[in-house]
């Protein structure tokens, strides 16, 4: 399938970029480059031409509808996959007409186009942010969704006009709530990189180089067991992979309809555990700190992904946090070398 990757230059993206041309599909990559890396494309794109694949980059913003109108008046695509959006919670906090904005014009443009070229497969990234501050943990599709953050709000617009859009438009649609994406291909040449870098993993590597001060810890007093906030790692090319799934059941599903699922491991791990972890796979010390708590983190978000398993046929080849880190440190260690 031809397949429109928006985003496709970023972490999430560059590795469902590789995946898809390993799949046999063929990705156009839209990507304004903000935080999107040319040599991500690169890596993403080798192999591609023994396989008789032509991928295409270009370089443009979902906020730019001309721009989208030009993209596909020149291509002709099966499905999209949009991953372009700001994706970090604090970050939406401070800046909400950022997030509103980004989110909800970017994917309002993507959605015109493609409507207007009658493409109806389309596959969102979205967020556990939509559940807020879960009441039910594991946190299941069906819990309340009741976001907490600017960046969660937009998000969960986005799903109900995903859902309008089936009404309206015929349009087959999921959502992937993904849960925190962690990790880099054993290929090699991608992985995660930020600049500035907000996540946790890449920040515990980064402290234990010494690439960066001591790691600071945004609060230790929270309602957990150790006072640190609780996260569910998924292994990126599980996340890529979930998005292959959701690509088959679109294309072979005949009826309109919208969808979400939880893309996580259903396994929690408290700040102070990850640390412990990347201590494991290092064999260093991560010097740190603790310090205030950061806008916008709820205590504990775990996923129950049972719903992927039985409708998208996904679960995590690599559930093992240690060895997920593994593949961080071991890209970390290959872009220092
Ligand atoms: N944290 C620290 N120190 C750091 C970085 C993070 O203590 O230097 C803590 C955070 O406070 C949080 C946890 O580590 O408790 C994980 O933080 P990340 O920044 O790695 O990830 P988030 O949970 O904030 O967000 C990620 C994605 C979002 C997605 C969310 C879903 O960035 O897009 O997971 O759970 F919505």
């Amino acid at each position: 399938m031809r397949v429109l990757v928006c985003g496709g230059a970023g972490y999430i993206g560059s590795h469902m970029v590789r995946r898809l041309i390993r799949a046999g599909h063929t990705p156009v990559v839209f990507d304004n480059m903000s935080t999107g890396h040319a040599w991500a494309l690169k890596e993403a794109f080798m192999g591609a031409e023994e396989k008789g694949i032509t991928p295409v980059a270009v370089e443009g913003d979902v906020l730019n509808l001309q721009a989208l109108e030009t993209l596909f008046d020149n291509h002709e695509f099966d499905a999209v996959m949009h991953f372009s959006a700001r994706s970090l919670v604090s970050e939406s906090v401070e800046k909400p007409e950022l997030y509103y904005h980004g989110i909800l014009v970017g994917s309002l443009n993507l959605l015109a186009v493609a409507n207007r070229a009658k493409i109806d497969n389309f596959i969102f990234s979205s967020t556990a942010s939509v559940y807020g501050t879960p009441e039910c943990m594991p946190i299941e599709e069906n819990c309340l969704t009741k976001p907490i953050t600017p960046y969660g709000h937009a998000t969960k617009m986005v799903e109900m006009i995903l859902e309008d859009y089936a009404q309206a438009h015929g349009l087959k649609s999921v959502a992937l709530r993904y849960f925190n994406a962690a990790g880099a291909d054993p290929e090699g040449g991608l992985g995660e990189l930020h600049e500035p870098e907000t996540h946790l993993i890449p920040n515990v590597l980064r402290a234990i180089l010494g690439q960066t001060p001591p790691l600071e810890i945004f609060g230790n007093d929270y309602p957990t067991p150790d006072g640190t906030c609780i996260r569910d790692y998924v292994y990126v090319n599980d996340v890529a992979d979930a998005h292959l799934l959701a690509l088959e059941k679109l294309a072979g599903q005949s009826e309109r309809g919208f969808t979400a699922y939880n893309i996580g491991s259903g396994r929690g791990f408290s700040v102070l555990e990850v640390m412990a972890a990347a201590e494991r796979v290092t064999g260093q010390w991560v010097p740190y700190k603790f310090a205030h708590r950061r806008a916008g983190d709820p205590p504990v978000l775990v996923a129950a992904a049972e719903k992927a398993r039985k409708e998208l046929g996904w679960s995590p080849q690599l559930p093992i946090l240690d060895e997920i880190i593994r593949t961080a440190w071991n890209f970390m260690n290959s872009r220092a070398a």
